[in-house]
């Protein structure tokens, strides 16, 4: 199908046609986010028949334009180009272990889409999506604010689930994020949770259970795990990482001004430079619009600084 001349439209590009990027491109137009979603992959067939598959439920959704194709002529003049092009993890394999791979393909893939979408926002979600958001700020040369990772708004969203299921209540109603690393150094930010104004470090239950320090740690390491769980079970995260950034997709189309934790590059947060992590962040039109100097016990300082020399170290391991 040929692409309709835009007038004043938005175009959503998603690199890699897998099961991230078709996920989040089913996500996309089921929510409207964009008039037009474009796949670009490699693999000519698979992104042919994800087009053709979605196309064919257009009578139930927003209206909407649907491309794809291997050409990255497809991606021309894209708002927002979210890349999920790459090696994913098999059973046992942590996100780290595939660094070598992603950051070359980064390498390879990012000029010719710079080419063609010069003005868009970019979002990373391959993994270690930290190293790989890394690697393109410093490939493509664009304003930090332009160039992010989906970080931990998908692991905020576990540990968000958790914590209402644990203390019955609406996730909604919940207020707490995952900072660092989207990965094995991963931290909660329980100091600055809130469930509807209690603070979390407060709270005695209503309806479901207090919220005490063996459960806190019980669901820290359910988030860490949950990805591995899913993995060895079925082979790729799909559904809730779609979403998640179909969530980050809006606030920038829409401009927003939503809190997310994002994994950006850091300048001195806490001392912290040098390096992308997530921390909440303010997102709209323009990508990063600023990081929220969230209130931190000395334990979480310490949790992410630890988080950010671990990605320094994996950064300096790739010549970055
Ligand atoms: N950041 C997150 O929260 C998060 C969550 C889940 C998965 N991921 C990551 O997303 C990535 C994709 O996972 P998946 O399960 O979709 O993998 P997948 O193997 O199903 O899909 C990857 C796709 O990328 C395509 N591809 C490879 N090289 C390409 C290139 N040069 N140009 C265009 N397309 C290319 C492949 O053909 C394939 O279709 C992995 O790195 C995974 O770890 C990130």
């Amino acid at each position: 199908m040929d692409a309709l001349p835009r007038r004043g439209t938005t175009k959503l590009a998603i690199v890699g046609a897998g099961a991230v990027g078709s996920t989040l491109a089913y996500a996309a137009l089921m929510r409207g986010t964009a008039r037009t979603v474009a796949l670009l992959d490699v693999n000519r067939s698979k992104v042919e028949a994800e087009v053709l598959d979605l196309q064919h439920g257009m009578m139930f959704i927003p209206p909407a334009e649907i491309l794809g194709s291997d050409d990255i002529e497809v991606c021309r003049d894209a708002d927002v180009v979210a890349i999920t092009a790459g090696a994913k993890q098999q059973p046992g394999q942590t996100r780290i272990d595939l660094a070598e791979a992603t950051v070359g393909l980064t390498r390879k893939i990012l000029p010719g889409l710079l080419e063609v979408a010069p003005n868009a926002v970019y979002i990373m979600v391959t993994n270690p999506v930290d190293i790989v958001t890394y690697a393109a700020q410093k490939i493509s040369g664009l304003p930090t604010e332009r160039v992010f990772g989906s970080g931990t708004v998908l692991d905020s969203s576990r540990l968000r689930a958790a914590i209402a299921l644990h203390c019955g209540v609406a996730v909604g109603n919940v207020h707490a994020y995952i900072a660092g690393e989207h990965g094995d150094s991963e931290l909660p930010l329980w100091s600055s949770a809130t469930i509807g104004g209690v603070p979390l470090l407060d709270w005695r239950g209503v309806g479901g259970l207090p919220l005490d320090a063996a459960a806190r740690e019980r669901i820290a390491k359910d988030v860490v795990d949950s990805a591995y769980r899913i993995i060895a079970g079925k082979g790729a995260t799909n559904y809730a990482v779609g979403l998640a950034a179909t969530r980050i997709i809006e606030a920038v189309l829409k401009d927003e001004h939503r809190v997310l934790t994002v994994s950006s590059k850091l300048d001195d947060y806490y001392g912290i430079g040098d390096v992308c992590l997530s921390v909440p962040s303010v997102i709209d039109r323009r990508g990063v619009a600023g990081v929220l100097e969230v209130p931190l016990s000395q334990e979480e300082l310490a949790g992410l600084r630890a988080s950010a020399d671990s990605m320094r170290a994996v950064q300096r391991q790739f010549g970055l």
